[in-house]
């Protein structure tokens, strides 16, 4: 049997396409193996964030080298947005490689790898750099998946200052309503439990489209009989609406977990990233969210040594920090991306300050986020089994409506996808601990 490997590294639109080119491999003929060495078709489906990400993969890439040297037949692409932003130059870099394919190009993927095996080449295919018009591609086989994920939209017109997905991922293009919605009855026919909708800026779904809007498009999948839990990111908090807050407090499947990456709370930094909104109004939308929603969860994802950065603006963060009280934050040191406006601004912050400044942020943000987890001892949650832990097969992990992480001792009834009451017994930073609650709701 031919096998592959798919190595994934970035964010979850990044795991979603590797499944997609997974079963588009699978229609070929190949089933996926978990070793290097054992696969006829290698891919690395790369991300271009930050350039610790970068390094990562490179080093990845050369590790195939010997494979490839051992075995000719082996074919070797590199996929995803480090794929679209260097085309040819990986060539040059790591000959070894077979083919670059870049972003919304997976519906080629087949061809290419058909192509390879008869004559052995280089292949370079890269979408225009608008992105192009993504192309619909097959959902993945299931395997009794109870969870997936559902891309909604591609792209970014966002142009934050620092940031390369927009120049990589190409231009905001949603997908049809209709598609969308045919994709999760069919799930939810499956026995899917729980979908995540996948976009850079979820909620400015429909805005090439007429006729639909992401309230719209949520309202409409919370109806979908069998789903019993809908998650969508990135949401970007200028454009959260009411109207979307009021359709999430009204809905029985939308969940209540808000992801609203604040990046930073300095107006002047805010302004220099090109977020579109100020602290003030950001204060202004997650009092909203609490007062619609009192069981939020909300978490963030916030950029430490932006140029400019002086110690008043991380004094600013930090006490934005204290008032908003994240259940829990992504921090990221600042990674300056050539092409981007920021790369070549002034006042660029030094490494060690940004190191300092990080472990300040997290220092700070892991006090609240232990006490916001605190809160929930004693308490019972609904939990949706996601299976046993990684490293003991006796404690299994499930996630709470408001994507909090539980672990309990395994009972040898509970299945993946199966909801449960679990009584919370101690909280750690970044998850929870209890046992089944036999009395529970
Ligand atoms: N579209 C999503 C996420 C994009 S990338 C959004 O807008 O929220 C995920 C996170 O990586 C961003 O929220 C940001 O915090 C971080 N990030 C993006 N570019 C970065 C850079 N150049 N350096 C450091 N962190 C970055
Ligand atoms: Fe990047 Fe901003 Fe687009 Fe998110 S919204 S992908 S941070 S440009
Ligand atoms: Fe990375 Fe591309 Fe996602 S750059 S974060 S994999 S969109």
């Amino acid at each position: 049997m031919r096998k592959y490997i798919i190595l994934t590294y970035g964010c979850q639109m990044n795991e979603s396409d590797s499944l997609r080119m997974g079963s588009e491999l699978h229609k070929l003929g190949y089933e996926p193996t978990t070793e290097l060495a054992e696969a006829q078709v290698i891919l690395i489906n790369t991300c271009s964030v930050r350039e610790s990400a970068e390094n990562k993969i490179y080093g990845k890439i050369g590790e195939v080298k010997h494979l490839k040297a051992a075995n000719p037949e082996l074919i070797f692409g590199v996929t995803g947005c480090m794929a679209q932003k260097e085309g040819e130059k990986l060539l040059k870099r790591a000959p070894h490689i077979d083919f670059v394919l870049g972003t919304n190009k997976i519906h080629e993927l087949a061809d290419i790898i058909l192509e390879l095996s008869n004559h052995p080449q280089h292949i370079v295919a890269l979408a225009p750099a608008d992105g192009g018009e993504p192309e619909e591609v097959a959902p993945p086989s299931l395997e009794n998946a109870k969870s997936v994920w559902l891309p909604i939209m591609y792209g970014c017109n966002n142009f934050c200052t620092y940031c390369i997905v927009p120049y990589v991922r190409g231009r905001e293009h949603s997908r049809k309503e209709a598609d969308i919605l045919a994709e999760a009855a069919a799930y939810a026919k499956q026995g899917v439990k729980e979908i995540t909708l996948l976009g850079q800026n979820v909620n400015s779904y429909g805005k090439n489209l007429s006729g639909t809007s992401f309230p719209e498009l949520l309202a409409k999948l919370d109806a979908i009989s069998g789903l019993e839990r809908v998650r969508y990111m990135t949401s970007h908090p200028r454009d959260f609406s009411d109207e979307l807050i009021s359709v999430i407090a009204q809905s029985k499947h939308i969940c209540s977990h808000f992801h609203l990456p604040l990046q930073h709370a300095s107006n002047k930094l805010l302004r220099k990233m090109n977020r579109g909104y100020t602290l003030e109004r950001y204060l202004e939308l997650v009092k909203k969210v609490r007062q619609a929603v009192p069981e939020a969860v909300i978490t963030t994802d916030l950029i430490v040594g932006f140029p400019g950065e002086t110690e008043e603006d991380q004094a600013v963060m930090l006490d934005a920090l204290r008032e908003i009280r994240y259940d829990a934050a992504y921090t990221f040191i600042y990674s300056p991306r050539s092409g981007t406006p920021a790369a070549t601004m002034e006042e660029q912050v030094p490494q060690e300050v940004k190191k300092a400044r990080l472990q300040a942020l997290m220092d700070v943000q892991n006090d609240i986020s232990l006490e916001k987890n605190q809160a929930y001892v004693g308490k019972t949650v609904r939990v949706m089994v996601e299976g046993p832990s990684k490293n003991n097969p006796e404690i299994y992990t499930g996630r709470t409506d408001g994507n909090k992480l539980v672990l309990w001792p395994y009972r040898g009834q509970e299945q993946v996808g199966d909801f449960l009451p679990v009584k919370i017994e101690k909280a750690q930073t970044w998850l929870l601990k209890g046992i089944i609650d036999d009395e529970g709701k």
